[in-house]
């Protein structure tokens, strides 16, 4: 991918005394912690093998040039008055712009070739990926210091207000300061992050069941919505506040659905902070049998799972090598995560492949991913 950037530069906007700069900004796998990040809880997310990369040079003009290999276009703005695109890629990196100077950012005009391979739409986090090496690039030309948390925000503000969609903060977060060889435990109110070592001798599989939900936006926003009765009837800020035991004592004066939502997200805050001791303890037995009660709480109490998400994981758990699986990320489509005795991790792929393809009579796709380091800048 950086040859490919370096060159794709060099042919788009001809050769330069200026030396390029190199980024790139990796999407993301959430291990356990599913639908809490807007609870201010915990989450445990990996960098991934996968990511987004920009070449550039600053230019003289305090202007943006940006083009897409992937999509064999070119955006031009202007920094002193970004509109909007046409709702492309191209928005991302007007949206970034455009939420770094609301943060105060000194902003300098580069150009630059832009290139990833992050899945789009899979569910693995290309746009918080594009997001991040977009902030790094700026912060790269204009010489500010990366600061993970402060970029996460950037990149949530534009997702939120430019481009419209309503998420949490743990992709961005993840993007702008994974670790390699770990998963990183983010408390989402601090945004303080501390790097978990992946137990030894496990691998990480993630299984796209080649699904995509158009109502997952809408369905996400109401998750939201019943989160935060829950946590109004509790009189906290959010429903991080609320212990197991709270909950099961308010039983029976809350509403039936608000009180399985609140359950899921009570008792996936429990299971993030056990995994990391699974983790810590280099136990994948223990750390599996998580990923699977946090499957069951996401399909029966929080209900954002899929019959295609629920047989992928079936498939996956079905087989001897996996420890444990689960949907990952929003839900209602995209991909599952699995975690597998490495080694075995090849035949597994082909295993659930086949099991879900007689099942569902869809292809899955399947990755055998590697922890790696967040956003960086490469020499
Ligand atoms: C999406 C959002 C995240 C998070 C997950 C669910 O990936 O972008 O912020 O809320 O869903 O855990």
């Amino acid at each position: 991918m950086r040859e490919r950037v370096l060159e794709g530069l060099t042919r788009t906007f001809g050769r330069s005394e200026r030396p390029p700069t190199v980024i790139r900004a990796p999407g993301r796998v959430n291990l356990i912690g599913e639908h809490t990040d807007y609870n201010d809880g915990y989450v445990l997310p990996m960098a991934i093998d996968r990511a987004i990369w920009i070449a550039l040079r600053p230019s003289s003009a305090p202007a943006i040039t940006i083009h897409s290999l992937d999509f064999d276009q070119t955006d031009s703005f202007a920094l002193d008055a970004i509109e909007h695109a046409t709702g492309s890629w191209a928005d991302y990196v007007r949206g970034v712009a455009w939420a770094l100077q609301q943060h105060g950012y000194p902003l300098a005009g580069w150009e630059g070739v832009l290139a990833g391979d992050v899945p789009v739409g899979a569910g693995l986090s290309s746009s918080a990926a594009l997001e991040m090496a977009v902030a790094l690039a700026f912060a790269a030309v204009a010489g500010w210091s990366w600061d993970p948390a402060r970029m996460a925000r950037v990149g949530q503000q534009a997702e939120n207000q430019w481009i419209g969609v309503n998420c949490g903060i743990m992709d961005q977060m993840i993007s702008a300061s994974g670790t390699q060889g770990h998963a990183l435990l983010i408390d989402c109110r601090s945004l303080e992050a501390v790097a978990v070592p992946l137990p030894a001798g496990a691998s990480v599989v993630v299984l796209d069941t080649a699904t995509r939900r158009g109502l997952v936006d809408s369905e996400y926003n109401q998750r939201r919505a019943q989160c935060q009765a829950a946590a109004r009837f509790f009189g906290v800020t959010a429903l991080r506040d609320v212990s197991p035991a709270q909950l099961e004592k308010a039983s029976d004066r809350l509403d039936e659905l608000i009180y399985v939502r609140a359950r899921h997200v009570v008792s996936e805050n429990q299971r993030v902070l056990e995994a990391c001791k699974a983790m810590q303890a280099g136990d994948p037995a223990w750390l599996g049998r998580l990923l699977n009660a946090s499957h069951a709480s996401l399909r029966d109490d929080f209900q954002v799972s899929s019959p295609e998400l629920d047989a992928i994981v079936e498939s996956a758990v079905a087989q001897p090598a996996c420890c444990g699986a689960r949907m990952t990320g929003a839900g209602f489509g995209g991909c599952a995560v699995a975690l597998v005795r490495a080694g075995d991790a090849p035949a597994f792929g082909d295993a659930v492949a086949a099991s879900y393809g007689s099942r569902t009579g869809l292809t899955p796709r399947v990755y055998v991913c590697q922890s790696t380091a967040g956003a960086q800048v490469l020499t």
